[in-house]
């Protein structure tokens, strides 16, 4: 049976910035149940919740001190059941975020392992020797936070890595009661109806054993995103990774449905996130793709990347196309620069290409950075200090509507990121107008459910002029992008514009050139 999320359009709550029902400032999981009948009117088939899990907040819930309940702030087990069967009822799957790479350093675990030598859980972690008279930890990997990924623990008078933040301490994945411990929470949460998890950083989880030192970094990509000099070559990304992802898809496929396991694959190289699909059949299902994301917004690039992609992915394997995630900028502003145009097309890419489509939070109304003044800035990594840029301008409040609060809190309560504001750029006004990026968006939506060759056809690749990614889609659908500022023609379409970004030319008979004028996207149906 062909799975459900083939045919989906998943969709990233981002938990704390979503909608706050109690009024404290923070989103919270009963603020997602209220909102709800936003995400079925859009017609979104499953959702993301970032981490849910109880976090001393050190990475914002990416630190987890506990995997089996749901971190106050957010709400309770129960609630999490109750959003888990109202999403159900409106046809919405929840997927949560599984964090399996470290804990908490306050996870009862970590206590544990550093309490003493012998303690049950010390070996749960990875540990080293300091060297020599100055300390010095066992390799030279870095920490994405900056800095050596090994601190110094003065109880233990040992080192542990941390490829986070120091309070992310890693788990081993080469001791087999770490694996065990991880069947059991993803069979907790699969037992609980969760249709999947969104895994983090799950390329990384296992680690050299000898811990070799990491050559320089080449990729320029990689060097220009995580600001690292080194590849990730020792310090993740090892072959043994895959058992796990195996050993978890026999445990995700041994449900009804099969469970989905979305797998964030920070990497660089297609073919190396290609290989997280194991033979097709047997690893991931999705995997983030990150050159994908990463490539401008021009015909030349996105063709490259989806090429590159679709020629990668082992037989049976889909591919899954974003635009913005809660550590990048949003595609608004960094695809689109802001340019409501370029937002349309960029959305009409995301929802019309062979595979499934996965929307952050507010890309649905055309939502970009907000500027984050140091003084509120939460990520710790635009802290002082950190070598990265902060994430926060990608993480603000969603904007429901205009005025105090935006919907998302109570008039008055100071939101615990800042709004942005742009005009228009919310959901009360975008519903009331047909014409917008909002209706746009749910309309790419609607044609998507309603065609099955946009949902399972094919797709190829068709010659264009400069500046224009065109494709087909099984045999009756055409899209055509003019991803560029000057009008353009494209040759050889037949049928009706059933979609386009200039919504007055919807319902036009198409006869051989469908002709574009610059940042015009259009969905051609014979
Ligand atoms: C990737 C997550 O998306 C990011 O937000 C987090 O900081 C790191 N993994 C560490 O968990």
């Amino acid at each position: 049976m062909r799975p459900w999320w083939r045919d989906a359009v998943l969709y990233h709550v981002y938990c704390r910035s979503f909608a706050d029902s109690d009024g404290d400032g923070v989103g919270d999981l009963r603020g997602v149940v209220d909102h709800l009948d936003h995400l079925a009117w859009l017609g979104i088939g499953g959702i993301w919740l970032s981490p849910t899990m109880p976090s001393p907040n050190a990475d914002w819930g990416y630190d987890v001190a506990d995997y089996r309940d749901v971190d106050p702030a957010l709400g309770t087990l129960d609630g999490l059941d109750d959003l888990v069967a109202e999403a159900g009822r409106l046809g919405i799957r929840v997927l949560l975020d599984l964090v399996p790479n470290h804990t908490s350093d306050r996870h009862p675990w970590f206590l544990d392992a550093r309490s003493s030598p012998t303690s049950a859980h010390r070996d749960w972690y990875v540990w080293a020797d300091p060297e020599g008279e100055t300390g010095a930890p066992p390799n030279n990997w870095l920490s994405f936070a900056g800095g050596s990924a090994w601190t110094r623990d003065e109880a233990a008078g040992r080192l542990y890595l941390h490829n986070y933040l120091a309070e992310q301490p890693d788990l081993d994945w080469w001791n087999p009661e770490v694996r065990d411990a991880f069947d059991e929470i993803l069979r907790f949460w699969f037992d609980r109806g969760i249709a999947g998890f969104r895994i983090d950083t799950a390329n990384r989880i296992v680690k050299d054993r000898l811990l070799r030192d990491n050559p320089p970094a080449r990729d320029a990509l990689h060097r220009s995103v995580t600001g690292m000099p080194l590849e990730q070559r020792y310090s993740a990304n090892r072959p043994e990774v895959h058992e796990v992802l195996r050993r978890w898809r026999r445990i995700a496929d041994g449900y009804d449905p099969p469970r989905l396991l979305l797998g964030e694959t920070f990497l660089f190289d297609i073919a190396a996130m290609a290989g997280y699909h194991g033979n097709g059949d047997d690893e991931l299902q999705l995997a983030l793709n990150l050159p994908f994301m990463f490539s401008p917004l021009a015909a030349d690039a996105m063709r490259d990347a989806v090429t590159r992609t679709v020629d990668a992915l082992p037989d049976g394997a889909w591919p899954l196309w974003n635009g913005s995630s809660h550590d990048v900028p949003r595609l608004a502003t960094r695809w689109c620069g802001g340019d409501p145009a370029r937002v349309r097309c960029a959305l009409l890419l995301l929802l019309t290409l062979r595979g499934t489509p996965l929307l952050y939070y507010g890309d649905e109304i055309g939502m970009g950075d907000t500027t984050v003044p140091p003084d509120r800035v939460r990520d710790p990594l635009g802290l002082p200090g950190s070598a990265r840029a902060s994430r926060d301008g990608a993480r603000t409040p969603m904007r429901w509507r205009a005025g105090p609060g935006a919907g998302f809190t109570a008039a008055g309560v100071e939101p615990w990121l800042p709004f942005g504001s742009e005009p228009g750029v919310d959901v009360a006004s975008q519903r009331d107008d047909r014409g917008s990026v909002l209706h746009l968006c749910r309309d790419a939506i609607r044609l998507r459910a309603a065609t099955p060759e946009l949902r399972e056809g094919g797709m190829s690749l068709l010659p264009a002029p400069p500046g224009v990614l065109a494709w087909r889609r099984g045999d009756s659908v055409t899209v055509a992008l003019n991803l560029g500022d000057r009008p353009a023609t494209v040759g050889g379409v037949e049928g009706t514009l059933a979609l386009g970004t200039d919504r007055e030319r919807e319902g036009a008979a198409v006869r051989g050139e469908l002709g574009l004028r610059g940042w015009e996207g259009a969905v051609v149906v014979v």
